[in-house]
């Protein structure tokens, strides 16, 4: 805890310094997330990224989160603490791989989840997040659609609209553990536990669950709801924004495996060499980041 409290207080002068922002998502550590000017998810961090005066952000998530703030910001100095933060899912699709589809499937609109390279969105027609999904593409006219790299936000959101979609092989490999098993394991422990689980969720779980949304929907949800306990099927990290808001309600994570281990790669030490050195950093190249752009402000407009 007192090397915690150094680190903050180091951070905090480095911070000003380089009169920098430090955007976080709701999986990061606590003690990550505490240090942040703002934690979020996907959607308000890039929201925050599009917005904010700050010469310098430093991004606490994964490399995809970065990429679209240096897609949104290109003035601005853009610093992933750790560079080895991917995400597994976002590495499930490629630019070449999706021009081939494309090349096959004449005319498809291609809906990107934000998850995904600087490269593939710039291939997309529009991006979106596990909060908006639904809501983009129900923006989209007629039944020509593809929905990559998430199969099973793909999945969620065709059957909320009862439209078809065209889906990718994509998947979460954190969300993807959670069995049927390990809910009715907690349903059984917590007989009177609200179910809420995120749309990477695997199809059969996100039915059986009470409420399905984006980590902000989640944590929305359970400030809403009358219930005082839940089985949160979810990246852990989101219990520490829970717990904050609802002090006197029970939270139960659905499976311990829940945990995404490039999500945890940030800790205080990598956030203040970062600040220090301004780097890893994370740039895009031009013409990609023209064409992403116009993908992730399509999003943005809605
Ligand atoms: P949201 O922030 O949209 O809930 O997405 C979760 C996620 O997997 C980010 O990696
Ligand atoms: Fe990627 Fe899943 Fe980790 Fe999010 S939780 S960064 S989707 S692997």
């Amino acid at each position: 805890q007192d090397l915690f409290e150094t680190l903050a207080a180091e951070i905090e002068v480095l911070k000003k310094e380089r009169k920098a922002v430090i955007l976080a998502h709701y999986y990061q550590r606590p003690e990550v997330q505490d240090i942040a000017d703002f934690v979020g998810d996907s959607l308000q961090l890039s929201q925050q990224a599009a917005n904010t005066d700050a010469e310098v952000i430093v991004f606490c998530g994964v490399h995809f989160m970065a990429e679209s703030a240096a897609i949104l910001s290109p003035n601005k100095v853009v610093i992933l603490p750790d560079q080895k933060a991917g995400c597994p899912m976002a590495d499930m699709v490629d630019a070449d791989g999706l021009r081939a589809y494309k090349k096959r499937v004449p005319e498809v609109q291609v809906v990107c989840y934000v998850n995904s390279s600087a490269e593939v969105k710039a291939e997309s027609d529009i991006c979106c997040t596990s909060s908006n999904a639904v809501k983009v593409v129900q923006s989209l006219q007629g039944d020509n659609i593809l929905f990559i790299p998430d199969e099973n936000l793909g999945r969620y959101a065709a059957k909320i609209l009862g439209r078809s979609l065209q889906f990718w092989p994509g998947y979460c490999k954190t969300h993807d553990r959670l069995s049927k098993e390990d809910i009715q394991r907690a349903k059984n422990e917590h007989p009177s536990a609200k179910v809420i689980v995120h749309p990477e969720c695997r199809e059969d779980i996100c039915e059986a669950a009470d409420y399905v949304g984006s980590t902000a929907g989640l944590i929305k949800y359970a400030q809403n709801s009358e219930n005082q306990e839940f089985i949160v099927g979810t990246e852990s990290g989101i219990l520490h924004r829970l717990h904050q808001v609802c002090p006197e309600k029970k939270f139960y994570l659905a499976s311990e495996r829940l945990v995404c281990p490039n999500m945890k790669l940030t800790s205080l030490e990598k956030v203040r060499d970062a600040l220090k050195n301004l780097s890893p950093r994370v740039t895009v190249k031009e013409e990609i980041r023209v064409k992403a752009k116009a993908a992730l402000e399509r999003m943005l407009a809605l």
